[in-house]
């Protein structure tokens, strides 16, 4: 059996880095009918726990789960076959009922397709509704997101899903080197179902630490959407291209800027960051005013207008090797040290009595000071990564 079967949480507490969406859900299925909507959507990248959620949702407010797939949704005969003995048959044991539709990406959008007849079922629904999906910025979800509340389901940090690994290894009685815990962890990007895979295969190796670990495919799928974007003519399919990229918008904006420059020069180049300009003005009114419409324009310039800024009518032939963002690792490197700066700079304000702000101001003297004296290190209870902070800083 695989580890990520035999070891998925089976209570709340259990389900890591996402507090936030289990308290959500929580409030959801207990408050249910009386909630504003019908049903909810967890959305988000491969592996980050959505089936997990709505599974221990319905362990945790002791419900029966009823699963329906995308083919269910085909017409509304099928669909009223396959519930009936959700709706008539009252559970013995179990007090509520929990419909869940996972993985709704495969459901079809076309007029006669599953997406209205989906909606139909939450208008008429007595249970509460929950969804899973990958990408729901999919046009064909628009009408029905309306219908429901989303929760996003963010990828954790690696620290998170190493924690979950080292949980894993507890139980199964196993001890693999901190090291190579991290560095499945980080190669995992979020996907902890692919970080469990990959420890079990560790476990059962030897030497463990010879695990080769295969880039993701999140990058095979970003590689070879910029490669359609910057080389091919710009098509009504490519507005769909970043569709099946794994990544979130954000981070797909950070790869397609990086890489501007090894594809444009001159003039395209120009167009293109006017495209990115566009791009990060609809970001902004995006996050102000929750416009979340304006995800389309967004797409679009992203996709289509990165496109169009080629000027030839003829499209690349060479090969490009894309880089990897590396605007966002300095971000991060740098928040991180900020964050270590003030948290030393806070414990010392505490220690001597002085303002916070005044301490992190008179940062660098300070940390002379306490550099000198081990005395006031001990005193101040640094923590591991502060001490490795000041010793290299
Ligand atoms: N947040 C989490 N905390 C602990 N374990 C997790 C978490 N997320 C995922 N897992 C582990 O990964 C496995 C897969 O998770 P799950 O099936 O819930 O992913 P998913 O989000 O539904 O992915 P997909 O989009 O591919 O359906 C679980 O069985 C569990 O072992
Ligand atoms: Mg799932």
């Amino acid at each position: 059996m695989p580890w990520t079967e035999i070891h998925r949480p089976k209570k709340f507490e259990e389900i890591r880095g996402q507090e936030e969406a289990v308290v959500t859900i929580e409030n959801f299925i207990t408050n249910f009918p009386k909630t504003k909507k019908k049903a909810i959507i967890l959305h988000g990248p491969p592996g980050t726990g959505k089936t997990t959620l709505a599974l221990v949702a319905a362990i945790e407010t002791d419900s029966e789960i009823f699963e329906l797939n995308a083919s269910d949704f085909r017409n509304k005969t099928k669909l009223q076959e396959v519930l009936k003995p959700a709706i008539e048959q009252q559970s013995l044991i179990k007090k509520g009922k929990i419909i869940l539709v996972d993985e709704a990406d495969g459901i079809s959008g076309t007029d006669r397709g599953g997406v209205p007849e989906l909606i139909r079922l939450i208008a008429d629904t007595k249970f509460p509704i929950i969804i899973t999906a990958n990408d729901i910025w999919n046009s064909k979800f628009s009408a029905l997101r309306k219908k429901c509340d989303l929760i996003q389901i963010k990828e954790p940090h690696y620290k998170i899903i190493k924690d979950v690994l080292i949980n894993v290894l507890k139980k199964e009685k196993q001890f693999i080197d901190s090291d190579v815990l991290t560095k499945i962890s980080i190669n995992a990007k979020g996907d902890i179902r692919a970080a469990i895979n990959d420890l079990q295969t560790a476990a059962s190796l030897p030497d463990p630490s010879q695990i080769e670990l295969a880039e993701r495919n999140k990058e095979v799928d970003i590689f070879h959407a910029l490669q359609r974007v910057f080389k091919e003519q710009p098509t009504n399919e490519i507005l769909r291209v970043f569709d099946s990229v794994k990544l979130s918008m954000d981070n797909i904006i950070l790869w397609v800027e990086e890489n501007i420059p090894k594809e444009y020069n001159g003039l395209e180049l120009a167009k293109a960051y006017k495209a990115l300009a566009h791009v990060d003005l609809f970001k902004g009114r995006i996050y102000k005013q929750q416009y979340w419409r304006f995800m389309v324009y967004e797409n679009i310039f992203l996709s289509f207008g990165i496109s169009a800024a080629k000027n030839s009518n003829f499209s690349k032939q060479n090969f490009t090797k894309y880089n990897k963002p590396s605007r966002i690792l300095k971000i991060w490197l740098n928040n991180q040290r900020t964050a270590k700066k003030k948290s030393i700079a806070q414990k010392y304000a505490k220690l001597v009595h002085v303002g916070q702000k005044r301490a992190q101001k008179e940062f660098p003297i300070i940390k002379q000071i306490i550099k000198s004296d081990e005395k006031i290190q001990s005193e101040l209870k640094l923590n591991e990564d502060e001490i490795a902070y000041l010793e290299t800083h």
